[in-house]
């Protein structure tokens, strides 16, 4: 709900589960409120402090200062010395001083300049104008029912000028925050890291040209003891898969002002007369129900609002990739070898990884040359085709469109196609430049060479997979114009390939972020299939995207990116909490292992709905305590289903107690696992009296309890 009431100036936004409201002041918008459902704009209630050596709005008493209100968007340079969502540089000009020039609800989710956008929702778009630049201002707000979420445009009038900044949105809040952040690497991705922030600002940023593996573009804020399923929390998730700076800065006042953008770093961009740039989206949440409540309106939002439609609640291929198994070294024989073995046993699409193309034997040649190797692969792909549809599976391939090595056709004919500073020799990294894609004729190269192969085959699949960031740009437009150009390829494939089922990659989760999400409906989690490291991995990663977004396989042991022994069984429970697959060579497993793949496919299409359409309750920090639990129940508290992991035996164990969530307290469920056997207890007595997991007797041992709302005429037990 939207409402504008031009006589108070007020604005009051509602979704479900929070309101959202700021008022008109001296142009200005004051934020007043983002918090749980409030029924007005309470302004009357606020109370503000002058701190002097601020410039006055009006020098007089009483007079106000923009350094200390709560701004709906800060400027640079009118007084307000806090962290500027906009800076732009004219002539004769570096500071703007934006005043509300109107206001309109729109009827449609507005597009924003190439950018992905999520879709429907209601949006309030606010009209700023400064006179002295000539610019104009605009910011926008989608209500849905958990989420908000907020853009800004800036346009030139009769004059150009610079954008330094531009922010997706500014949020002044009232007191300080303990600030999540979800950071890493390779192998290593969206660890989750908290901290209080009460002094200075602190930054979370990527300047490589991708959201990263380094940080993710998201954050929390949350009040002191925020717990997972109690206390007040922000989040906030940019839709934007380049350079980015998230800023949470306290201030004079003991206020946090958070704000979230393009990164100043890497971005300075010329508007000509007359031009217009957006910035991304961002999606803001508020929870009162802690950090568990917030994962779970970022989740509903997500889904119901920006990953593709058609896919996003469709029941998911389970995928054979060959990449651990094979690496290079395959051709049709031994590829059609691996397919005869997985014959019969649940998996439904074999991913043919990189190395098809070109005259590719290992990393160091022939990206940019989509065309088939025909050492490997003698009658095209007709052949593996073929047997993977015999073998009751269908087919899908590897890409990674954005790069190119120089051992290839494409850059001998374009030498000039790769980003390059000119005079300069541009770094390679795994051996590959990078494409230019903000040019368009190299994207339209791209599209065609893709085009080409999957209309002449049967692809019902590609992973797209971008394996190194960003260097050597001539100008601080080049990055974000890449972007687009990004953005532009997967949005021409899915239009011309409507029934295409598109994985997310980049060296793992490199590229993990609602920009991507908005275009694919799941992304390779992390290269680290080690299942005791993906617990960890999988776990940060759900506190702002949906589980269904995370694309899972159960790999072979000794893991080859740690080392590392896990029971088969727990790979595959732990990689059943996303779009589940294999990443493995048949003939390594053991008769027991190559029997269980059978009854893993036939569990994951049993609690599949619950990874696409549950809600997810995180019952441990194993960040903290080395044990991984993650319940998820069905909507309509009809079951739940919890995966329990302890990473490590102890030698003094005490049973871990949890306590189930999302239950129906007078509904009486069926409870079955390790901890009890087909016994009766009503979901009151299972959320409040909890129950113990048994000692655990072998490292990473997975335990999984089912809940199950007991049929009609069940005697009542506990
Ligand atoms: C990195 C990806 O994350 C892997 O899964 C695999 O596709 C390799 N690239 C192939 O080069």
């Amino acid at each position: 709900m939207i409402k504008y009431d031009s006589n108070a100036g007020t604005f009051f936004l509602a979704g479900d589960t929070y309101s959202y409201s700021f008022r008109l002041y001296e142009g200005k918008c004051e934020s007043v409120h983002f918090g749980a459902a409030s029924d007005g704009v309470p302004f009357s209630l606020r109370k503000y402090t002058y701190r002097n050596f601020s410039p006055m709005i009006e020098d007089k008493r009483g007079s106000r200062s923009f350094g200390d209100m709560p701004l709906e968007y800060s400027e640079y340079g009118r007084g307000d010395y806090r962290t500027p969502a906009v800076q732009i540089e004219g002539d004769g000009f570096a500071s703007t001083d934006y005043r509300f020039s109107g206001c309109e609800i729109l009827s449609s989710h507005p597009q924003a300049g190439g950018l992905p956008v999520f879709r429907g929702g209601e949006t309030l778009r606010v009209d700023f104008y400064d006179a002295v630049s000539d610019s104009s201002l605009k910011l926008y707000y989608t209500v849905y029912p958990s989420g908000l979420v907020r853009r800004a445009e800036i346009s030139a009038g009769g004059k150009p000028f610079t954008v330094r900044r531009l922010a997706s949105f500014c949020l002044d809040l009232n007191g300080c925050y303990e600030m999540t952040a979800l950071v890493g690497g390779h192998g290593n991705e969206r660890r989750r890291r908290t901290w209080k922030v009460d002094t200075g600002k602190s930054v979370l940023e990527s300047n490589r040209g991708t959201s990263s593996h380094q940080c993710n573009p998201f954050t929390a804020l949350a009040e002191k003891d925020a717990g997972e399923e109690h206390g007040r929390v922000y989040g906030a998730s940019l839709v934007y898969s380049g350079s980015f700076r998230i800023e949470a800065e306290v201030d004079q006042l003991h206020n946090t002002r958070l704000i979230a953008g393009y990164n100043p770093d890497d971005f300075s961009y010329p508007l000509a007369k007359g031009e217009t740039l957006s910035s991304p989206e961002a999606l803001i949440v508020f929870s009162d129900s802690g950090y568990g409540g917030m994962s779970r309106a970022f989740a509903d939002t997500i889904r119901d609002y920006l990953i593709p439609e058609k896919y996003v609640y469709a029941s998911r291929p389970i995928v054979i990739n060959n990449w651990e198994s094979t690496y290079f070294n395959f051709d049709e024989e031994i590829l059609c070898g691996m397919l005869d073995k997985l014959k019969g046993l649940g998996v439904d699409m074999f991913v043919l990884d990189d190395g098809w193309f070109g005259h590719r034997d290992d990393d160091h040649s022939s990206l940019g040359d989509w065309f088939i190797y025909s050492k490997k692969l003698r009658g095209g792909l007709a052949g593996i085709i073929k047997k993977a549809r015999e073998c009751g599976m269908r087919f899908g391939l590897w890409f990674e469109p954005e790069m190119v090595n120089s051992d290839s056709r494409l850059y001998r004919e374009h030498p000039d196609w790769c980003i390059h500073t000119e005079g300069r020799t541009p770094l390679t990294g795994r051996y590959q430049l990078v494409l230019d894609f903000s040019r368009p004729e190299v994207v339209d190269n791209i599209f065609s060479q893709m085009e080409k192969i999957l209309s002449s085959y049967d692809i019902s699949y590609i992973k797209w997979d971008m394996n190194r960031h960003l260097t050597d740009m001539p100008d601080f437009v080049t990055q974000h114009k890449f972007m687009l150009g990004v953005y532009d390829l997967a949005r021409r494939i899915v239009a011309r390939f409507p029934d295409l089922f598109m994985e997310g990659c980049s060296g793992g989760g490199g590229r993990y972020d609602l920009g991507m999400m908005a275009f694919f409906p799941q992304i390779w989690c992390s290269d680290n299939t080690d299942a005791q490291a993906r617990c960890l991995i999988q776990y940060g990663s759900s506190f702002p995207y949906p589980l269904s977004v995370s694309s899972n396989h159960v790999s072979i042991c000794p893991n080859h990116y740690s080392g590392r022994t896990v029971p088969f069984a727990t790979r595959g429970e732990v990689a059943m909490l996303g779009a589940f697959g294999y990443e493995l060579n048949p003939y390594q497993l053991s008769a027991e292992e190559h029997a269980s793949i059978q009854s893993q496919t036939e569990q994951y299409r049993r609690m599949e709905h619950l990874v696409l359409k549950g809600d997810l309750y995180r019952l441990s920090n194993p960040e903290e305590n080395g044990i991984f639990c993650m319940e998820l129940a069905a909507k309509d508290k009809s079951e739940a289903r919890i995966t329990f992991v302890q990473f490590a035996m102890q030698p003094d164990p005490t049973p871990f107690r949890i306590y189930p969530r999302g239950l129906d307290a007078d509904a009486v469920y069926t409870v079955c696992g390790d901890v009890t056997d087909n016994e009766q207890f009503t979901g009151r007595t299972l959320m409040n009296a909890g129950m113990d997991f048994p000692e655990v007797w072998r490292d990473n041992e997975a335990h999984i309890i089912t809940i199950n709302k007991a049929t009609h005429g069940t005697k009542k037990r506990v």
